[in-house]
């Protein structure tokens, strides 16, 4: 039978090894006699405690679990590199742009959103899409998603989101009644829902969605000009998306489907890639543009901010450890590099204290000193005041552990500082009052979508909406006629198709 490169991976490890078999030895390094029986009193026990190497073995098996990510915990990632094909220095300083033909090493990780580590990897969701960036300057971590909208805007609601799509805590089982009532009261849901439940909700593995960085960030040059922007990354392997009953089907099959699929590509050398893009807002623009541009519900229309053409993402190198790098990676958006900066976003500057703070909980306050989150060319050298810490890799030498200093110890470099920027106003707790959460997805239904793609659309909003309480259909299908009166009446003529009569006209009189 077939074995492909990923079910392979033993027998070319064995083939690798030559024959040399390594001397088998304790945690402390002490060789083992025998792994095939515990210390006992006569042959049928009982153990000995004195069994270090039984007791070394199961404590450690007993911590081999780490929390899994909150969100995002079931992914795939591979090495790979940036390449720049186009000049954009006119606008970023940062030195990974510098000049065309750069190379700079990523890491990426790719991921479900809602899903436990064993979940499957076809279900309807997001799809993570995180970029970590070795440059010379220091880490950039490019925190994306395959959809360039997000569901909310203030991250105070960050928390309660996700719980509506995670597990009832009563009853341990997802919760349609959960999802459908918080996205019926929240209307700035409704952009990333059009998109959550159109084709591309469910994405054929890792290689064949885009990734956008989401946010609005600054874009800074080396006269300290601003302009903002969006990234954008479109797959070269083109678009290709998992219908319902097919994605039903891997979900059972092959639940680690999209794990095994960019595994086997970059095994076979058939390395995806991505053409990296910018959009450029000017910060006159952003003053008179139609929609708040710091709102992550919205995107910039192209015509109105063309796609700029940037560089190629390519992954070509498998990890060697699984754990050691997927699972232990740390993506933070606040790690940024001169020439990038965080724009006033409400939800990014969420973001921007979030993550470390996951990662301290995950991973421990040295988290950055993990190999696959280092920053790429400092691994061995000092560079700041930091020490010590649960599990400490590299406690910087012998060098002064204070600033300032007289004794040779890391520098400022002014060069680095980042833009200055003007702030007034009253600190308050504004409501996103009159931000049109309904037009973007008018434009998307009736413009992008063709025929059939809205007739799946129907047909994939309906068998989730199904699941609630009538009360939260209705406000679900009103909430869609506010999108587009003839989406309301699709969504109605099929819940009814389905068994689910809901009073779609006495809600339109409300509208
Ligand atoms: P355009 O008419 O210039 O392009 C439509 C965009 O929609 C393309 O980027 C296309 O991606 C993308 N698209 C097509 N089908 C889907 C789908 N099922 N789910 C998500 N995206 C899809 O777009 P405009 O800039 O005028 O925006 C119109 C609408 O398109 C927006 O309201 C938004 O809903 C959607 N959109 C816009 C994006 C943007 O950044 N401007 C990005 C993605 C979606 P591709 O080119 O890869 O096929
Ligand atoms: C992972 C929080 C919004 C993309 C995570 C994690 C947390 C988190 C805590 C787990 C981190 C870890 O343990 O390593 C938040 C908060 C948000 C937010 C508080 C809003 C306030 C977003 C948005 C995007 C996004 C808007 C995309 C545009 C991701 C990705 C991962 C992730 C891709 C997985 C990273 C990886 O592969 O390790 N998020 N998130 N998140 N988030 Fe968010």
């Amino acid at each position: 039978m077939f074995k492909d490169p990923a079910a392979n991976q033993l027998i070319k490890y064995k083939e690798s090894s030559q024959g040399n078999i390594p001397l088998l030895r304790t945690g402390n390094g002490v060789r083992i006699a025998n792994k095939t029986s515990s210390i006992t009193v006569g042959p049928r026990g009982p153990i000995l405690l004195q069994d270090n190497t039984l007791i070394d073995e199961m404590t450690h098996f007993n911590r081999e679990r780490i929390p899994e990510r909150v969100v995002h915990a079931k992914g795939a990632g591979a090495y790979g590199f940036f390449e720049v094909t186009h000049d954009i220095t006119r606008y970023s300083k940062a030195n990974i742009f510098s000049k065309i033909g750069k190379k700079t090493n990523i890491f990426v990780r790719f991921s479900t959103v809602a899903g436990e580590l064993g979940s499957a990897d076809t279900v309807r969701d997001p799809r993570g899409f995180a970029i970590k960036f070795y440059t010379e300057d220091g880490i950039w971590d490019l925190v994306g998603n395959n959809t360039p909208v997000f569901f909310i805007k203030d991250p105070l609601f960050f928390p309660s989101f996700i719980h509506t799509q995670k597990r009832n805590p009563v009853t341990h089982l997802k919760d349609a009644d959960m999802f459908w009532d918080f996205a019926t009261l929240r209307t700035e849901i409704t952009h990333q829902l059009m998109i959550l439940f159109s084709d591309r909700g469910i994405p054929d593995g890792y290689r064949h969605m885009n990734g956008y960085g989401s946010h609005t960030f600054k874009l800074v040059n080396c006269n300290n000009e601003v302009v903002y922007c969006k990234f954008h990354y479109k797959t070269d392997q083109g678009i290709k998306n998992l219908l319902d009953d097919k994605a039903t089907h891997l979900a059972s099959t092959d639940p680690d489907y999209a794990i095994r699929d960019l595994y086997n590509a970059i095994e076979c050398k058939n390395y995806p890639s991505w053409t990296f893009y910018i959009q450029v807002m000017t910060i006159a623009q952003s003053e008179t543009f139609k929609w708040n541009p710091f709102d992550i519900t919205k995107i910039w229309p192209h015509a109105d901010f063309p796609l700029i053409p940037v560089g190629t993402l390519v992954l070509n190198k498998n990890p060697d450890n699984y754990f050691n790098h997927v699972e232990q990676v740390a993506f933070n958006p606040a790690h940024m590099v001169p020439g990038i900066e965080p724009s006033p976003d409400k939800l990014l500057q969420g973001r921007l204290f979030g993550y470390g703070d996951a990662h301290r909980h995950r991973l421990g306050p040295n988290h950055l000193q993990l190999s696959v989150n280092c920053p790429f060319k400092m691994i061995n050298q000092m560079i700041n005041y930091q020490r010590d810490g649960l599990m400490t890799i590299n406690n910087q030498g012998s060098g002064p552990n204070y600033y300032p200093n007289s004794f040779c110890g890391p520098e400022q470099y002014p060069a680095a500082h980042q833009s200055t920027f003007f702030l007034s106003g009253n600190a308050d707790r504004y409501e996103p009052l009159n931000e049109d959460d309904f037009g973007q997805p008018s434009i998307f239904w009736r413009r992008v979508l063709n025929a059939e793609e809205k007739k799946r659309f129907v047909n994939n909003l309906v068998d989730h909406l199904k699941y609630a309480s009538t009360f939260l259909i209705e406000r679900a299908v009103c909430n869609f006629t506010h999108v587009d009166i003839e989406l309301g009446q699709q969504l109605t003529n099929r819940l009814h198709q389905v068994g689910v009569r809901i009073n779609f006209l006495g809600k339109l009189a409300n509208l």
